[in-house]
């Protein structure tokens, strides 16, 4: 059972920004966490973006599907564009675009669990697909609709707010990514710290064997003597 949350028209440039705003919205919502809710946006924003350049605007639909855990967030684009000339290249990851970024299609792979693109020279359908996280409470008939009179009450802030939130965003995973980097730096120290000791080891093993090795000589030595 599919459930429409909210759909938002995309026709002027704004849009994008809007979009990209409510899916955040939506994610925080249904219980993601602050770096899925960035990841939902960045999708859905950059898919949201073709459509607008591409195909001169469309529409998105976000949708919750489940009766039962896990329940999934379905976010579906759709234009009436010309349509993706060469999806299979852009997929390859051999695309170059002319921003130099072609990242767009293939980024929202990378971040959703799952990806249907639909493409004919009637228009495109992307289905970005994200499984609710575990931790998160069942969104159940009371709860969605809460979720929907909220949607409907708070509107999304300007585009002023929308940078500032952008970059907080970015503040954040940059500090994660350094706290990443030293975590990395102190494994990389101790496997090497390790390594010595293992080959400290083994020098000291045949250093053992062969000191074996020439006792057992003499022996025999002796013996035949
Ligand atoms: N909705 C669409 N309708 C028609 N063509 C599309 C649509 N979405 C994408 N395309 C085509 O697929 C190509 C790849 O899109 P993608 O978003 O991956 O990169 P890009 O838009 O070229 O570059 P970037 O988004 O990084 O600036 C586009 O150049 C465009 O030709
Ligand atoms: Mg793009």
């Amino acid at each position: 059972m599919n459930k429409s949350l909210l759909t938002v028209a995309i026709r002027y440039e704004q849009d994008v920004v809007i979009a990209r705003q409510r899916a955040r919205q939506i994610a925080a919502l249904l219980g993601f966490e602050g770096q899925d809710q960035t990841r939902i946006a960045t999708a859905v924003s950059e898919i949201v973006r073709n459509a607008f350049r591409y195909a001169k605007g469309g529409r998105v639909e976000f949708t919750l599907e489940g009766q039962s855990a896990p329940q999934l967030l379905l976010m579906r684009i759709h234009d009436q564009g010309p349509g993706i000339p060469d999806l299979a290249h852009v997929m390859s990851g051999n695309y170059r675009s002319s921003t130099g970024m072609g990242m767009g299609i293939l980024g929202a792979h990378r971040l959703m669990d799952q990806v249907e693109i639909k493409s004919s020279s009637s228009g495109t359908d992307v289905l970005l697909k994200m499984i609710l996280p575990a931790r998160a409470p069942f969104v159940d008939t009371p709860a969605f609709n809460q979720i929907v009179r909220e949607l409907t009450s708070k509107a999304p802030a300007g585009a002023l707010e929308e940078v500032q939130e952008q970059n907080r965003e970015l503040v954040r995973t940059l500090a994660e990514l350094r706290e990443r980097q030293s975590e990395l730096l102190h494994l990389n120290r101790e496997l090497e710290d390790t390594n010595r000791g293992v080959v400290a080891l083994y020098a000291e093993l045949d250093e053992k064997a062969d000191h074996l090795r020439r006792a057992d000589e003499t022996k025999s030595r002796f013996l035949s003597t």
